[in-house]
């Protein structure tokens, strides 16, 4: 069964000019791109979508890093999209991550890991709504 998720390139790899690679990986594993827009997160906007980090001793630090920049928010749709979106990241930290992933490519640190997906289908669509209007989904 189709599903989404909501991916973001995060501010360290747009940053780094590797958007355009990441977008190319993406199309090349099957993905359809339903949605996809440039963003600067506030820093308001970084500890909404993060709050479930809340308590994490990283929350301040995490949503510092993902104000610090333009990323891109994309909605992916595939066959189990949370799944094979966060099988393609590769681990959170990229030490863990395994070869031929997203994090292992292109991430620097634990913080600054290139890419975000959405945990469940659940927390998909929370996500999904924090960034698109329905109008821009198709
Ligand atoms: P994400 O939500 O961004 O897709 O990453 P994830 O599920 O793999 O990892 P999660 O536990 O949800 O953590 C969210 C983001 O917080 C930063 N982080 N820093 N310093 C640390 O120990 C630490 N741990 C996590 C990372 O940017 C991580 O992606
Ligand atoms: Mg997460």
């Amino acid at each position: 069964m189709t599903e989404r998720t909501l991916a973001i390139i995060k501010p360290d790899a747009v940053a780094r000019g590797v958007s355009g690679k990441i977008i190319a990986r993406i199309e090349a594993e099957g993905f359809a791109i339903r949605a996809m827009r440039r963003v600067a997160l506030s820093k308001k906007d970084a500890e909404g979508f993060y709050a479930v980090h809340r308590e994490r001793p990283f929350f301040g630090s995490l949503t510092a890093f993902m104000s610090s920049g333009p990323a891109i928010a994309l909605v992916l749709e595939a066959p189990e999209a949370v799944k094979k979106w966060r099988q393609l990241m590769g681990a959170t930290d990229p030490a863990k991550a395994d070869p031929g992933t997203l994090r292992k490519e292109f991430a620097e640190s634990i913080e600054r890991n290139a890419t975000h997906g959405s945990d469940a289908p659940e927390t998909a669509a929370y996500e999904i709504g924090y960034f698109f209007a329905g109008m821009e989904l198709n």
